[in-house]
């Protein structure tokens, strides 16, 4: 079982494009640097977190997807790897994990695969970050069902806002029926351009709304064009560009998150 100590976050939106991978490698390098023990697991067929970690994983290196369908015979530990950052781990994702979501439906346990997979390693790691696909599906309720948190980035552009319903209706949903302890720790603003009257407008939005102002992170994630640079080298900008706007936020957001 987890140590009480791991703290295990999701990083979900049903929405594509607003953050979440970005966010997961580089508050996962973030808290890195501060010395703890992070695990990335990529939870999405896209494996956008695995490629953005510099992973490019051979035909022979195991996924999410042998873990979570293979229970018994696979385990996290064979999966593992190790990034070229000290205190940051990997499972890697693979586009085969696309076929999960329809193989699990008439399994039993099907929204607890990913949830009893970390269990044997998840006391090695002080923060378990899980990358989430766009899209509601069992693979996400895996994910809900494995976390005890929840972070939510928002893009500060606008129909931000029904996806944050959407979202938010899904949490209940998971909660009310198998995990009664996630929460959602916190909104986290993303690509935020002080420039656009529409990132302004979005973020005052997020801080008066009566739902998601007292979640609302303070540190808000600008628009920097180093984010995609580094994130197409394959390095997180924390480690790529120490002294961006990227690296900044994202170091600020580890330090608030740790607070
Ligand atoms: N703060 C940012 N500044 C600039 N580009 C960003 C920022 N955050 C994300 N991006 C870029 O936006 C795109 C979508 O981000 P990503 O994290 O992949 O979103 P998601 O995982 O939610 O689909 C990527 O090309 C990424 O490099
Ligand atoms: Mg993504």
């Amino acid at each position: 079982m987890a140590k009480k100590s791991t703290r295990i976050i999701a990083v979900a939106n049903e929405k594509g494009g607003v953050g979440k991978t970005v966010t997961v490698i580089n508050l996962g390098a973030a808290l890195s640097l501060m010395g703890k023990r992070v695990l990335v697991v990529d939870v999405d067929p896209q494996a956008n977190a695995t490629n953005g970690l510099g992973m490019a994983p051979g035909p022979d290196q195991l996924n999410t997807y042998d873990m979570i369908m293979k229970p018994g015979e696979i385990k996290a530990e064979d999966v593992l790897v190790e990034s070229p950052w000290k205190g940051l781990h990997l499972i890697p994702s693979h586009v085969d994990l696309s076929g999960a979501e329809v193989e699990l439906v008439d399994q039993p346990g099907r929204e607890n695969r990913l949830k009893d997979a970390l269990a044997p390693i998840a006391g090695r790691y002080d923060i378990i970050l899980l990358d989430t696909p766009p899209s509601l599906s069992l693979l996400t309720v895996n994910v809900f069902t494995c976390a005890g948190e929840v972070i939510v980035p928002c893009q500060t552009h606008p129909y931000a806002f029904g996806a944050l319903e959407e979202l938010f209706d899904t949490i209940g949903a998971v909660k009310d029926a198998i995990n009664p302890g996630l929460a959602v720790t916190g909104v986290l603003a993303t690509l935020y351009d002080q420039r656009t009257r529409v990132s302004h407008r979005i973020l005052e939005k997020l801080k008066t709304d009566e739902r998601y102002r007292s979640l609302l992170f303070q540190t808000v994630i600008r628009a920097n064009t180093k984010i995609a640079d580094s994130a197409d080298a394959g390095k997180p900008v924390v480690f790529f560009r120490t002294t961006s706007y990227g690296a900044l936020d994202y170091k600020a957001l580890a330090q608030e998150l740790l607070a």
